[in-house]
């Protein structure tokens, strides 16, 4: 009897013990195509990633709104720490107990800046993602109460990728854009770095306390940049230039907003020097090119879109770049090993390894 009463006091205590433990973190993704899991195929916007071949190595092997072959950085994450995939803010599906995964706010073309991306029509520009995660809190509240919600976002892990698009859709779009002709580079570059301060700070405010920041890539490497504006298939220098002075200055303001809010909130991931690894040496990390995407037509695959009429490889994961401006999924699962596990040079102040263990314990 004694020794019956034992064991369900320690089985009690396990289970109280166990779930709180297994209870899962939740997950946001804020930004760009390069995070976007299907919200601008509810949207009436041309850039989509809707048709054949996109998502050709997905689990459905179906394009799921993803500019990927298959998974994009996202999935992956979630794959690696265990969790379901963040379903797209605009999804139907994102009833019930799916708000406890999280949500994917992210809109392919948006930028920093409301006017980047503006030939795209309908997208969610971020000022509009960050009420939309303020609307989103209110369902969840509705769900688990509002402390229950306050509790799941202040836990949750969060992702935004920004910025690439304020040069390559907006400053640098066509010779002489408005912007180019209102601020020189280095001003342009203050001024987008004082915005984006400005969404961080918001994020925050709505209760986020884990976000991973990462920085632009090498966007003058991308295929399309290199058959657009590259007079010798080198990555085009001007943009090279603009993701160089861009990245530190991204790092600093990630570094003054931590400061100013006393712990570590935001993380730097950078996504430049993560690129360049297998861009200045694709043969060690087992690709064939780097430069030529995998789908797409003319020069290196690099102009116009992958669509079911361009050229196609065989097999996606010997490139880097799987249409003119994204990475296959293996070339993200590269970028993905090293947030979880990168050194301080490629994870400012810690990978995402160190803060799953810190957050555990707490
Ligand atoms: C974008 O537009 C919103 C809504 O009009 C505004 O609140 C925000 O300040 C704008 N952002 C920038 C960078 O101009
Ligand atoms: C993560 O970062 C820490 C601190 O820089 C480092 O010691 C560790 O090797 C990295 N990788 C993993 C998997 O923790």
């Amino acid at each position: 009897m004694a020794t019956s009463l034992l064991i369900s006091c320690c089985v009690l205590i396990c289970l109280v013990g166990c779930v709180y433990a297994q209870s899962p973190r939740a997950f946001f993704v804020f930004g760009d195509s390069l995070v976007d899991s299907g919200n601008n195929d509810f949207l009436a916007t041309t850039a989509r990633a809707d048709n054949y071949p996109y998502g050709i190595d997905y689990p459905t092997h179906r394009p799921t709104g993803r500019f990927s072959n298959g998974r994009n950085i996202p999935d992956l994450i979630s794959l690696e720490l265990g969790l379901e995939p963040t379903l797209p803010i605009m999804s139907p599906l994102l009833v019930g107990e799916k708000l406890l995964i999280g949500a994917n706010f992210a809109s392919a073309g948006i930028g920093i800046l409301n006017d980047t991306g503006f030939q795209f029509l309908h997208i969610i520009h971020i000022y509009k993602q960050l009420q939309l995660f303020e609307l989103y809190q209110k369902r969840l509240s509705a769900h688990i109460g509002s402390q229950g919600a306050r509790n799941l976002v202040n836990r949750a892990l969060v992702l935004i990728t920004l910025g690439g698009n304020d040069f390559v859709n907006n400053y640098y779009l066509v010779p002489y854009s408005a912007r180019s002709r209102q601020y020189s580079l280095p001003d342009y570059v203050r001024y987008i770095i004082s915005e984006y301060r400005k969404v961080l700070r918001r994020l925050y405010d709505l209760g986020a306390r884990r976000v991973l920041v990462t920085g632009t890539g090498p966007i003058g490497c991308a295929p399309a940049e290199i058959a657009l504006k590259s007079p010798n298939g080198e990555c085009a220098l001007e943009l090279q230039r603009a993701a160089a002075i861009y990245n530190p200055q991204l790092v600093q303001m990630i570094k003054g907003l931590n400061q100013e809010i006393g712990s570590d909130i935001f993380i730097a991931a950078d996504a430049y020097r993560m690129h360049m690894d297998f861009i200045s040496n694709p043969q060690a990390y087992g690709f064939v090119t780097a430069k030529v995407a995998c789908c797409g037509q003319g020069p290196y695959n690099g102009i116009g879109l992958c669509t079911p009429v361009s050229n196609l490889c065989p097999n996606r994961d010997l490139y880097v770049f799987w249409d003119a401006f994204h990475p296959t999924e293996r070339a993200s699962k590269i970028i993905v090993q090293q947030i979880l596990s990168g050194s301080p040079e490629y994870m400012y102040p810690m990978n995402l390894t160190t803060i799953m263990a810190l957050d555990s314990m707490t």
